[in-house]
């Protein structure tokens, strides 16, 4: 668990050897590293934020998450969210789904998708703080270990965590905000 200060920016071409680490380490059927640079440098669709801090007992700051998600259209799409292990439980998760919800609203998105492992309570549990509901399952999606998917969404597209939305509709005229 930590509490420590971070910051969200967006995520650079010279990231992807930091982002890969992270990946690697946190799934066990990771990207590719061609997979993953196809994404920051070549679709269109793809945004990629990450999560820059300092780890307890470190001086110098180094990238503990990153989430890489799609817009396409009205559909924001979640694809990979991950924070360094030692950095779990300290907001910096929930902080880049919300940010990815903010910017699918910013960009008229009205809806938001995701798969997550039947098995991945935290993940779950992440994506329900922030009013995703579980909508269907596809049976053995996952490799490594086969694994049924839950489907996710979020409809309306709103910012808020533990079901105090603040609504927020992309053609309105309501402020974001997070509770
Ligand atoms: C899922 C993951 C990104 C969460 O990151 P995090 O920074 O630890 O999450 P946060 O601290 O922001 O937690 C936000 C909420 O998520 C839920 N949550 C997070 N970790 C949890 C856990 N281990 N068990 C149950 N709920 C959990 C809680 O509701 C939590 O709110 P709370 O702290 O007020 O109880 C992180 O566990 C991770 O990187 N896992 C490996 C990669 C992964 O599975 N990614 C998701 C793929 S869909």
């Amino acid at each position: 668990m930590t509490e420590a200060p971070f910051r969200i920016v967006p995520a650079t071409a010279d990231m992807l050897t930091d982002i890969m680490q992270l990946e690697e380490a946190c799934f066990s059927a990771p990207w590719t590293r061609k997979m993953m640079e196809a994404e920051l440098t070549g679709n269109q669709f793809a945004h990629v934020r990450v999560a820059v801090g300092c780890e307890e007992g470190k001086t110098a700051e180094s990238l503990i998450g990153y989430h890489c998600f799609w817009i396409v259209f009205e559909e924001l799409r979640l694809m990979n969210l991950a924070v360094r292990p030692s950095m779990r439980r300290g907001g910096i998760g929930q902080a880049l789904a919300l940010e990815a919800v903010r910017i699918g609203v910013g960009l008229a998105a009205s809806r938001a998708v995701l798969e997550v492992r039947a098995s991945n309570e935290a993940a779950q549990g992440l994506y329900r703080k922030l009013g995703f509901v579980p909508i269907s399952t596809r049976r053995q999606y996952y490799t490594n270990p086969i694994e049924d998917a839950v489907i996710m969404e979020l409809v309306p597209l709103v910012v808020s965590v533990n079901a105090q939305a603040s609504r927020v509709f992309p053609t309105g005229g309501g402020s974001v905000s997070a509770h």
